[in-house]
């Protein structure tokens, strides 16, 4: 007799994610009757380690459709799944590795493999009747996460309309996870409103932040700056800044090119220029600042900046442990992102967060461009205890729901409820 925590069936399907293009999600069955759903993320500025995604090719829906990770599903992981008990994911994850070694899941595709890694995790919380939050923390104490919302969108993520990914907001005053939405609200809203009165208005980008319609990088910035104070708070001291430059979409034959501003730079040239950034605005993070090949770009901004700010590495360190360890080893980065998806299971996702902690860093949980109505990242970043979390801006249901989420998972606490707050940005620049 298989226990009741045995899997019974996996079932996928196609959906659509945030940009309407084609995912794979997966319900997972147990014996007992408990379901599990999990579903592929899709990112825009991937790195070129990160999990891979396999996509039909062809001319149906841009060659986005994704029928051969489905078919690798109930071929090649279903039968390997049935029989398994839900609830010991370092197994299934181990069986998923097994199945496809590639390091990039090339065999199954990363976008198969993760959607089957979540549903499972979600199956073995819904056995327990547990939030997801909850059954992963097993007892420890866990705290709500510090988040990072983008006000503006560029990049990859807003038809390379400004080199800059994203411009985000870090409510370093708010005492609790409701506050610091409420602050983010009032300071969104005041952004649009300021865009509208200068009338460069124009909707918004991939992840719901303004459409960054902007002559220069630093005008966006200075644009946040402004909106900060109009909403009524001091950009520093309440409210930090914190960019993602995704280093690796400028990067052109062993130069950075800033578009907008017809600039070609080099390494020293650009920790100068983000130097120049830290001096004069409120930032309190940047991310993958530079290429995901210019381990010398890394290491000088981190030796020149990283005691005062955050510099996290998301393309850079592709949620993967060994990279982690490695760059914590040549003093390059502080802080890591987490994304399932680049991992490609669960896993290996906790392995790259565990190493970073190991090395002291801050840890951050984050959505991709591609995104669906799917909250079980928001869980992650509270069972896991990561400290930050950054799903994007605050507007599109795909991004509420995972912001909406930490408000349920705060009831669920009652009494034991804890916010990290600004406290999460200390373990990585003191
Ligand atoms: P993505 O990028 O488009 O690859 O999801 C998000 C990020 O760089 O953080
Ligand atoms: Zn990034």
């Amino acid at each position: 007799m298989p226990v009741n925590s045995a899997i019974k069936s996996v079932h996928c399907r196609r959906i659509w994610d945030s940009r309407g293009k084609p995912t794979v999600e997966v319900e997972v069955i147990l014996e007992d009757g408990s379901m599990g759903r999990g579903i592929a993320p899709s990112g825009a500025s991937r790195g070129a380690a990160e999990a891979s995604e396999i996509r039909d090719g062809g001319k149906i829906l841009g060659g986005f459709d994704v029928s051969l990770a489905l078919n690798n599903i109930n071929s090649k992981i279903s039968p390997a799944m049935i029989g398994m008990d839900t609830t010991s994911q370092r197994e299934i994850d181990s069986k998923l590795i097994e199945l496809d070694p590639s390091p990039t899941k090339d065999k199954l595709g990363g976008n198969a493999t993760i959607a089957v890694s979540l549903a499972t995790l979600n199956a073995a919380a819904a056995y327990h009747g547990l939030p997801l939050w909850k059954y992963i923390a097993g007892g420890s104490e866990v705290s709500l996460p510090l988040p990072e919302i983008q006000i503006f969108g560029g990049g990859a993520h807003a038809g390379r309309r400004v080199d800059i990914q994203d411009f985000m907001i870090v409510p370093l005053s708010a005492e609790t996870f409701d506050q610091a939405l409420e602050i983010t609200a009032e300071i969104y809203l005041t952004a649009g409103q300021l865009m509208s009165s200068k009338g460069k208005l124009a909707g918004v980008a991939d992840e719901g932040g303004w459409w960054p319609n902007f002559q220069t990088n630093e005008e966006a910035i200075e644009t946040l700056v402004e909106s900060i104070e109009m909403a009524g708070f001091k950009p520093g001291e309440e409210i930090g800044i914190s960019l993602d430059v995704a280093g690796s979409e400028l990067w052109e034959n062993g130069t950075y090119k800033l578009t907008l501003e017809n600039k070609e730079l080099n390494s020293e040239d650009l920790t100068e220029l983000f130097g120049r950034w830290i001096e004069t605005y409120p930032i309190v993070s940047i991310e993958d600042p530079f290429a995901e090949d210019d381990h010398d770009g890394m290491k000088m901004f981190t030796k020149a900046y990283g005691d005062r700010i955050q510099i996290i590495g998301d393309d850079y360190l592709v949620t993967n442990a060994q990279k982690i360890t490695n760059s914590a080893s040549q003093g390059i980065c502080n802080a890591a992102l987490i994304k399932v998806n680049q991992a490609g299971t669960v896993s290996e996702a906790l392995n790259a967060l565990e190493a970073a902690k190991k090395a002291g860093w801050g840890t951050i949980i984050s959505a991709r461009s591609g995104e669906t109505e799917d909250v079980t990242l928001t869980h992650l970043a509270v069972g896991f205890d990561a400290g930050q979390l950054k799903v994007g801006s605050f507007s599109r249901s795909e991004r509420m729901a995972k912001w909406n989420e930490g408000l349920r998972i705060a009831e669920q606490m009652g009494t034991a409820v804890s916010y990290i707050g600004r406290k999460a940005l200390s373990s990585s620049n003191g």
